[in-house]
């Protein structure tokens, strides 16, 4: 071909990359490779050993080991024989592992980057110019964090041992992401790489040793599910941090519910790629190759469903086919290859699969004419229009190099269609009118939004899901609080088992203290109304000597489900202003005060004197404090190193189911309550279990204080049944329990539903009257989410 030709056509040949040097480290361990243990590669115990291939030949590269129970178990031994002398050092020597760390990768960066290819499939370009450096910067950004921990996390200590599950799609960064913030924070892990792709996690390791980390510092235990099942069980583990999806993200949660482990999951998505008519067209069609052909699309935030106005949609759809034409599908190790192998057969099979149910399910399907090489696991880059947004390619992530597009008429039914799923990981939106955006970017639930942009990462931006993608955020100051808790909570005593409904409740027809002294009927409050119980059943209440006090109603699965859904419909709270939120909680300060002798003296024939007159005065203070936060609580703005900066909003959760804590009825409630509905959520409260009739009072209060019907709803009734009820309604966001280990318990198995977030105090007992404990940032930051917004910004 002349050079004139060769100028006409753009072609260009094959530029493979050496993967010499990758090949030397492989045969210096003979291709065969243990658990990394207390710093030293060990035999597995069973002495079973698996394959890793390469999915772009399908060859064999190495064996490694297949962990056992017992591997697991030595590895956690040694994670925790480490942990006293890891926590011991100073948070610059931490600092100074973390940044050699930092800079071994960089040296070693492209043996790492053709090893992740070889194992992985992905395009060397990405490995090498993606994958690897920000790799790097995660390890830099933390070791920052090390060096200012005591600064700026006071109070806070880290959590233990933490066993970490990652996916194959990206090995070492998702590595990254897990240890580097562990490490930072003082915990020792355990890592677990997926079984498609353990060698960068091995390499990794040898990395620890390089650099001089402390042996056990840093475990790694290869194997496959049964062996990230042994780890996610292991007793001796304090956090498990999880990467993968959603069904085994449900998994982890129940199998962990009886435990105190601390729980992060990243999980699945279905992300929106959003684009308006007046978006910039050739640059949404680049941003979509990035957002879905990106390593074969196997990537958790991909913009898998596209949603284009309907105005534009030919035209877009005419580029983006002609640009498919132009992807380059074929060997990982070509350097001008955008689309490289897929990880596994079986992962190959699923993706046809779902493709030809989208076909059956009324989809087009287009593909450009590309040849695929014979050899290896390769899908075309593939087009499904016309989709239903019903069908399960709109629904399902596909994880594999599919779009499925869908058109819309107005910016508000983008919006539906794109939170028309169970995930809320990304989005990705394109427009020119900054209006339209940021519009678009406030509505749609997902924990990243990418204003014309997409699939942009920083180790100092969270990323993390809302809904069944998951809950905890990695990166930046949110991804570090998975990592720590405070000090106190950790030595807190344990909450005595309290003799719940038994006691409390006893039969209606005792006769031996007849009803002599009620003055009113307590109802429950449900849409701001007060209502009576769907049971039609009222039960008695005894004070603190068995006297009778008076009745409250008994509340159901019926009352709950009418509670969420009256919570649901005051959504508006959270956008009232954070300054008119204020204010209703001032005025419900003033409102109990007003009643304050009243409430005290009713209160004290359940609890003793001193705590009745305590606990009022507390609680119109705790409300003071959340009336204070209310317009104080700010996100902030991250400025990662890209032409963008992200905006990281505090979002309130949603609608949440609250269980009260029995022993101090009215402090307990607002100070659970109080920081959700400061933040913009919406309540479905059950009150104090031992004392429900505070219900009346508190409802009074509310009536009287502009606070909008719904926003607090309050079902009295047995903590344990209306608990279950909670957890497993599949409407509510999230659910906060307090109470004794069995019924924190319930709660985290029964959530994994629909993967609500659940935080509990692990059965501890919290001073309530304790302002250290007992309010602000704590509670706050559970009771918001964070999503990340990125915009261009400067030039
Ligand atoms: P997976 O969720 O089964 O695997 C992820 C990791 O979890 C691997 O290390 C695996 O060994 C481990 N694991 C599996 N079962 C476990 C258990 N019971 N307890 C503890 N650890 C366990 O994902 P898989 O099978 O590799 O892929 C299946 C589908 O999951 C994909 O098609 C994709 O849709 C989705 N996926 C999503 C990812 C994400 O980042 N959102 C990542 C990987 C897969």
């Amino acid at each position: 071909m002349s050079v004139i030709e060769k100028f006409r056509t753009m072609e260009y040949g094959p530029a493979p990359e050496d993967p010499k040097e990758s090949v030397l480290w492989l045969d210096r361990y003979q291709r065969r490779f243990g658990h990394f243990i207390k710093g030293k590669f060990q035999l597995p115990v069973e002495g079973k050993y698996f394959e890793t291939t390469d999915p772009s030949t399908g060859d064999k590269i190495a064996e490694v080991a297949q962990g056992s129970a017992a591997d697991v178990d030595a590895a956690v031994k040694a994670a925790r024989a480490a942990l006293r002398g890891w926590q011991k050092l100073s948070g610059n020597e931490r600092a100074r592992f973390l940044y050699a760390l930092a800079r071994q990768v960089q040296k070693h960066s492209r043996r790492l980057a053709v090893l992740e290819t070889l194992d992985n499939g992905k395009p060397i370009r990405e490995s090498r110019d993606i994958d690897i450096p920000l790799v790097a910067r995660h390890f830099y950004h933390h070791a920052g964090w090390a060096q200012l921990l005591a600064q700026e996390f006071p109070g806070y200590s880290p959590c233990g041992v933490v066993g970490q599950v990652i996916p194959w799609n990206f090995p070492l960064l998702m590595l990254a992401w897990k240890i580097a913030p562990a490490l930072a924070t003082g915990n020792t892990v355990v890592l677990k790489p997926a079984e498609f792709t353990p060698l960068t996690g091995l390499a990794f390791a040898e990395i620890c040793n390089e650099v001089g980390l402390p042996a056990g510092v840093v475990n790694i235990i290869t194997g496959d599910g049964a062996t990230g099942e042994a780890l996610v069980k292991h007793p001796a583990i304090d956090k498990i941090a999880f990467t993968g999806s959603t069904e085994v993200g449900r998994a982890i949660r129940r199998a962990t519910a009886q435990s105190h482990k601390k729980l992060s999951l990243e999980l699945g998505g279905k992300s929106p790629f959003i684009v308006f008519e007046d978006a910039d067209l050739d640059s949404a069609v680049e941003g979509l190759v990035d957002g879905i052909w990106f390593n074969q699309g196997q990537v958790c935030c991909a913009g898998s469903r596209l949603l284009v106005q309907e105005s534009v949609a030919e035209k877009f759809t005419r580029k983006l086919q002609a640009r498919m034409s132009t992807l380059r599908v074929g060997s990982p190790l070509d350097k001008a290859v955008d689309i490289g192998a897929i990880i596994a057969r079986v992962q190959l099979e699923r993706i046809d699969g779902l493709v030809k149910q989208g076909i059956a399910e009324g989809a087009t399907c287009w593909q450009p004419e590309i040849v695929l090489p014979s050899r290896g696991l390769y899908y075309k880059p593939t087009l499904l229009s016309n989709v239903h947004p019903t069908s399960i390619v709109a629904q399902q992530e596909i994880f594999g190099p599919v779009l499925a597009a869908m058109t819309f008429r107005t910016p508000q039914e983008a919006l539906q269609l794109a939170n028309n799923t169970v995930y809320g990981l990304a989005a990705s939106v394109w427009s020119e009118s900054v209006n339209v955006a940021l519009e678009a970017a406030a509505q749609i639930k997902a924990g990243v939004v990418w204003v014309n942009s997409t699939n942009l990462f920083d180790a100092a931006c969270g990323f993390g899901g809302y809904r069944e993608s998951g809950y905890g955020r990695e990166g930046g100051r949110e991804g570090l609080l998975e990592y720590l808790e405070p000090t106190w909570f950790k030595q807190a005593p344990a909450l005595k088992a309290t003799a719940q409904s038994k006691d409390v409740y006893k039969a209606s027809t005792d006769v031996a203290n007849p009803i002599t002294s009620i003055d009113r009927t307590v109802k429950l409050y449900i849409g701001g109304k007060q209502a009576r119980p769907d049971s039609g059943y009222s039960v008695p209440v005894y004070g603190a000597k068995g006297e009778l006090l008076g009745e409250a109603p008994l509340g159901n699965r019926k009352d709950i489900r009418n509670a969420v859904e009256a919570a649901r419909k005051a959504e508006g709270w959270a956008k009232t202003t954070a300054h008119n939120r204020a204010q209703v909680l001032y005025y419900v300060a003033e409102n109990l005060s007003q009643r304050a002798r009243e409430i005290t003296s009713r209160l004290a024939a359940a609890v003793p004197k001193k705590q009745a007159a305590r606990e009022v005065q507390a609680s119109v203070e705790r409300i003071f404090s959340y009336a204070a936060w209310c317009d104080k609580f700010d996100g902030s703005v991250h400025n990662p190193p890209f032409r963008n900066i992200s905006i990281a909003m505090n979002e309130p959760v949603g609608t949440v189911g609250v269980v009260c804590p029995s022993d101090s009825p009215l402090l307990g409630f607002f100070s659970l309550v109080l920081p959700l509905i400061a933040a913009g959520n919406a309540a479905v409260a059950v009150p104090s279990e031992k004392y429900p009739l505070i219900a009346g009072d508190l409802y009074q209060v509310f009536e009287t204080s502009d606070l909008p019907g719904g926003v607090i709803n309050l079902v009295t009734g047995r903590s344990s049944e209306l608990l279950k009820v909670i957890a497993e309604h599949d409407d509510l966001d999230a659910i906060w329990c307090y109470g004794d280990d069995a019924l924190c318990s319930v709660a985290k198995a029964l959530s994994a539903g629909n993967l609500k977030q659940v935080w509990t105090n692990d059965g501890r007992l919290i001073d309530w009257f304790d302002v250290r404990q007992a309010e602000g940032r704590w509670f706050l930051q559970h009771a918001y989410q964070v999503k990340n917004i990125w915009v261009p910004y400067g030039e």
